[in-house]
């Protein structure tokens, strides 16, 4: 499996548990494994038994500080880039570490899941240009762009990734991505920013749904001081900030059409004009858009602008729904049981799905694609418990073709309950399998903790006494 190999070197356990989030929050979310070492004793034995791809190495230990603990680790393996974590007052330290070899450095407590995931980034492809280096096994050599992996191996991903590959050799063209809900639009575009030479910039998100129209214009395009009543500030917009990046705009078919004309002109002169602008500026964004409805009927329908969609659609990406793909269906599953292995878990026993249930899987009709698949496989690894992954455990809302439903429902069901009681029966039962444990519980119902301990007060309910 394709694993970004980290030594995590620090001996204050807070700031461990902080940087393991950050990185599980960031892009690489379970692609990468972290093994941690408290001293330098402790490092230097770790890493002389295994390979790593990147050393992330606090200079004050136990048993060694400052620019010492620096040198014992670059001497003994000038092969593993190192980037160093410290605080505000050894800064001066660490940016003497940089010029004897280490790749950067970061202060704690000024970190976030971006800046944190950038220099790795730089630190290993820098590593990679000095020195040949060989990441630490084959796998990761895809690893070294942290670009997220796109599982499957049918003609139709295979289709899917070539065309990001040719893509990602350009660096202005215009991206439409297609697909249903779920079907991978976002990943697809994750991956073409970083594998082009974009990488080094911005990647920026932005759900033409998730905002009100009225909010969009000022939030794409920026305002200048005073151009209306509560402009106390210039303000930068979403484009800008993209300058030298790549900007996904999602839903795209729900963006305003007094809005489209605007995006035009930044494809078509690669300016822009803040709103109350007196004078355009030069922008150098690639955009990536994704729709899951069909933007050509929009056209028809005159809901959509007919230029700006020939402008986008400059290359097309369809993502085929997984119903079409199904030969994707069990490594995919199985690629989300691995990445499901909880962090303080338990080492080996890597958990299987049974037959049957694979089985089931690749007969299940996935409306919501591949992010249903993932969902599912998280909530059954959970009912599994340290079991195989049966039928039973996956939560499969009807699939007709492998199993008819049975008339008479679940246990505890008949055909005289009102929602409210088959609710209350839903819940006891989930809580039974999952030993009445909230979180668990409440990944299962897809609800969350807090929404799930209201409806266990209406029910009159009892959570297991030490969740
Ligand atoms: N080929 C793939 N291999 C591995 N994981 C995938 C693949 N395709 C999608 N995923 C995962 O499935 C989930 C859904 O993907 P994504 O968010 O990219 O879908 P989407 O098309 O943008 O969905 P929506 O339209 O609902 O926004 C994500 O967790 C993503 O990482
Ligand atoms: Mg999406």
């Amino acid at each position: 499996m394709p694993f970004l190999k980290i030594l995590l070197v620090e001996d204050s356990p807070a700031d461990s548990r902080l940087l393991w989030e950050m990185l599980r929050e960031s892009g690489i979310k379970n692609r990468f494994s972290l093994d941690p070492a408290v001293t330098l004793k402790d490092a230097l034995s770790q890493l002389s038994s295994r390979k790593f791809d990147l050393v992330l190495l606090d200079l004050m230990l136990p048993d060694s500080s400052g620019l010492d603990t620096f040198r014992a680790v670059h001497k003994a393996y000038p092969d593993v880039p190192v980037v160093l974590l410290t605080g505000l007052s050894d800064e001066t330290l660490a940016a003497r570490a940089v010029r004897e070899g280490a790749q950067d450095y970061l202060v704690k407590g000024q970190v976030d899941a971006a800046v944190l995931v950038r220099s790795m980034r730089y630190a290993i492809e820098r590593h990679v240009a000095d020195r040949s280096f060989k990441p630490a096994h084959k796998a990761s050599e895809d690893v070294v762009m942290l670009c997220p992996d796109m599982i499957g191996s049918s003609p139709a991903l295979k289709e899917v990734r070539s065309l990001i590959e040719t893509v990602a050799r350009t660096s202005n063209t215009s991206v439409l991505i297609m697909g249903e809900t779920g079907t991978g639009k976002e990943l697809v575009a994750n991956s073409i920013h970083y594998l082009s030479s974009r990488r080094y910039g911005p990647f920026i998100k932005l759900n033409c749904s998730a905002i009100p129209d009225t909010l969009m214009e000022s939030e794409l395009f920026g305002y200048e001081k005073g151009a209306f009543t509560d402009a106390r500030q210039s303000k930068k917009g979403l484009f800008e900030l993209a300058d030298g990046g790549t900007i996904f705009l999602d839903e795209i078919g729900d963006m305003d059409l007094r809005l489209q004309p605007k995006l035009l002109q930044i494809l078509e002169n690669r300016t822009l004009r803040k709103l109350g602008g007196v004078a355009d500026m030069k922008i150098d964004v690639r955009v990536i858009a994704a729709t899951n409805v069909d933007l050509s009927e929009m056209v028809r329908a005159k809901r959509f602008r007919e230029d700006l969609y020939y402008r986008l659609n400059v290359m097309a990406i369809n993502l085929p729904p997984l119903r079409e793909r199904r030969e994707d269906i069990v490594a995919l599953a199985e690629h989300f049981i691995n990445e499901n292995k909880d962090f303080e878990g338990e080492e080996g026993q890597v958990k299987k799905l049974c037959k049957e249930s694979a089985s089931a899987l690749e007969n299940y009709g996935w409306p919501g694609n591949i992010r249903e698949l993932k969902n599912i496989i998280e909530r059954a690894m959970i009912l599994a418990g340290p079991d195989e992954i049966r039928s039973e455990h996956l939560q499969i809302s009807a699939a007709p073709s492998v199993a008819p439903s049975k008339e008479e429902g679940p246990p505890g069901y008949s055909m005289d309950m009102s929602l409210d009681d088959l609710e209350k029966a839903h819940i006891r039962n989930v809580l039974e399998k999952t030993g009445g444990n909230i979180t668990h519980a409440s990944k299962v119902l897809g609800i969350s903790r807090y929404t799930l301990r209201e409806k266990l007060k209406k029910y009159g309910l009892r959570e297991a006494e030490d969740a």
